[in-house]
């Protein structure tokens, strides 16, 4: 048996003592943060997942224990058993939770040296991203790291706790799946026992909650892990974990009150904030026309105005051809500043990397206006669009014009990074709405055809259900809902198609072929012959449902061992090569490409 600690096992964590345990006998296990040698008095920080405490060595009571302490170094593994002794009223630091005490130690034992570790085990250590990932487990031990991880711990008990008090039942679905189509590559996964043959890991597990209605479990949740092989950003990994739910016999409203009821719990259990019920709910028509996004955050105003009735018979040609051909132009007035011209070309980079062509504004001022527009409008024109816009003195007007998408893209980015750069938008406030009112499809340009917004299991509304024959799909609305936070995407679901007969309608509108349909979901049609209830659900994003409660701006933070922006885990290295026995067990053979190390691909 190990025997290390024997004698000295933790009676408390760091941060559980206080002066209410001035006198007693303690131990306490964890890691050297710094020592201060004052000659006769070693003063140890000693950290623990809890925080900080700090042990004292006196030369004059314990002469061997001194001599041990000063040859500790930063993050070696300490056991230490004390007494709790009031600090000096100098010493008293109100800075730490543990800053009114010190433990005199009496014995102490080095568990485990460290070798210096390649940064300091601080919150306020500059070190690059890099390198906390090479060295996860070193940048883990940092307070606001542990923190983030206890506060995601105590999101999903509140999870499990709400659903099950809810008559929830959790059940794990399979991560070797066939695939289900959310609208990302898949991972796929080889196997050996059929040759050529992949299972696909889950985007979601949307298919088999959907078949666990049909089996009658009335209400389902799981933390579930999900795959997806798409570009990485801020709000988004290649793995990742969704609190995902459904329910039988239930319409749009039942799953949106089920789910306000939690969010209001666990803002009021994890955080202590009272969050308002119901949310608000946006029309998404409503929320792409004022805030140019499905994810508007209401926290601040800088809403966009439409202009293209007045752009349309303008003179300026861009403007008017732009609505012709069915586009749009909108603007927003960023309040009263002083915006120079080097921030104004700013602005308009900005739209050229935000999917605008470009920007044309406006600025007020006592004593007239500038604008990009004085050759190619008049001034009554410009006068115009001042009106329009409400401008006042000091106001910069931005304006976009193009296609639709384009500019409710370009000028939604725009609201957001000018609310930020202006210090626009509360930081303290979480601004709950349930967007409704989807469309149900989507055109792609890429693939010239329509797809799902949110999946192809989406029930449409039913009043719109003819124009899925008729092929006006364009119009079809979808009954879905999305729950968006501060202008995240926190959640999203729908009540689900039930019905084997409109679900082929469905496949057919989004160009499946029969053949293609059975052979892909043929298992969810046959399960609709024999019963399915009606049912709706929805997913979080618990990754992004943490990070917006933990006021971290990178979901990154809130996972333990998350991967970069191409996808890979800086400290195991994967992905990694694997040898060509495996890939042979596999029938997979390699590529010229890859023999001869082609570097990796950023999508
Ligand atoms: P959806 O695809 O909208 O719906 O996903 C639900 C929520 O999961 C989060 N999310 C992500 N989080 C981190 N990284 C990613 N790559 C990522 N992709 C999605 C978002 C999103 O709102 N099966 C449906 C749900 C349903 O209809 O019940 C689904 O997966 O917060």
């Amino acid at each position: 048996m190990a025997e290390f600690i024997t004698g000295m096992k933790r009676t408390n964590y760091c941060t559980d003592l206080g002066v209410s345990d001035i006198g007693k006998q303690v131990s306490v296990n964890g890691w050297v943060q710094k020592t201060r040698n004052l000659g006769s008095l070693i003063f140890v920080d000693l950290r623990d997942r809890s925080g900080i405490v700090q042990l004292v060595f006196d030369s004059d009571t314990h002469k061997d224990l001194f001599d041990a302490a000063a040859d500790l170094h930063q993050e070696y593994v300490i056991a230490a058993t004390g007494t709790v002794r009031a600090r000096s009223a100098e010493a008293v630091n109100d800075r730490m939770a543990t800053g009114a005490i010190e433990i005199a130690v009496s014995a102490m034992r080095v568990l485990n040296a460290a070798q210096t570790p390649p940064f300091h085990i601080d919150d306020k250590a500059n070190v690059s991203d890099a390198l906390r990932l090479r060295y996860r487990y070193l940048d883990l031990r940092r307070p606001s790291m542990s923190r983030y991880l206890m506060m995601r711990h105590r999101i999903v008990k509140e999870a499990h706790d709400y659903y099950d008090r809810n008559g929830f039942i959790e059940v794990e679905t399979p991560s070797l799946c066939k695939s289900t189509p959310e609208g990302a590559r898949d991972y796929l996964v080889p196997s050996r026992v059929h040759p050529g043959k992949f299972y696909a890991l889950p985007q979601s597990p949307q298919l088999f909650k959907q078949l666990l209605m049909c089996a009658g479990f009335d209400r389902y949740m799981q933390i579930a892990k999900c795959y997806r092989d798409e570009d990485l950003r801020a709000d988004r990994q290649p793995e990742f974990t969704q609190i995902d739910l459904e329910m039988s016999f239930v319409d749009a409203d039942d799953v949106m009150t089920i789910n306000e009821g939690f969010i209001k719990q666990l803002f009021k259990n994890v955080l202590g904030v009272d969050v308002k019920t119901p949310f608000r709910r946006m029309p998404y028509a409503e929320a792409m026309a004022r805030f140019g996004s499905d994810k508007p955050d209401i926290r601040f105003g800088l809403e966009l105005t439409d202009i293209s009735e007045f752009a349309e018979n303008c003179s300026f040609k861009v403007f008017s051809d732009a609505v012709a051909s069915g586009g749009a132009v909108r603007l927003i007035c960023a309040p009263a500043g002083h915006y120079s011209r080097k921030e104004i070309d700013g602005l308009s980079e900005f739209i050229k990397t935000h999917g605008g062509s470009g920007m044309a504004w406006i600025a007020v001022s006592d004593e007239g206006v500038r604008s990009s527009l004085g050759k190619v409008l008049t001034e009554n024109e410009i006068a115009e669009i001042v009106r329009l816009a409400g401008a006042g003195s000091g106001d910069l007007i931005c304006i976009v014009c193009g296609k639709s998408s384009g500019v409710y893209t370009a000028l939604g980015g725009l609201r957001c990074y000018l609310g930020e750069k202006l210090g626009l938008i509360p930081k303290d406030e979480f601004a709950f709405l349930w967007v409704v009112d989807f469309p149900q499809f989507e055109y792609s340009e890429e693939e010239g055809r329509f797809v799902a917004m949110h999946h192809p299991f989406t029930m449409p509304r039913t009043e719109d259900i003819p124009k899925l024959e008729s092929g006006d799909l364009a119009n079809v609305k979808a009954d879905a809902y999305d729950i968006v936070l501060n202008g995240y995407e926190l959640g999203g679901g729908s009540i689900r198609i039930h019905d084997g007969n409109l679900q082929k309608l469905m496949f057919n509108a989004l160009g499946f072929t029969e053949e293609d349909a059975s052979e892909r979901f043929g298992f969810l049609l046959e399960a609709f012959r024999y019963g399915t209830p009606p049912h709706g659900g929805m997913a979080y994003g618990l990754d992004r449902l943490v990070m917006l409660m933990t006021g971290s701006d990178n979901i990154r933070d809130v996972i333990a061992f998350p991967k970069v922006q191409n996808a890979s885990d800086l400290m195991t290295g994967a992905p990694d090569f694997v040898d060509d026995k495996q890939l042979a067990e596999l029938s997979i053979a390699r590529t010229a490409l890859e023999k001869e190390g082609a570097p990796a691909q950023n999508d």
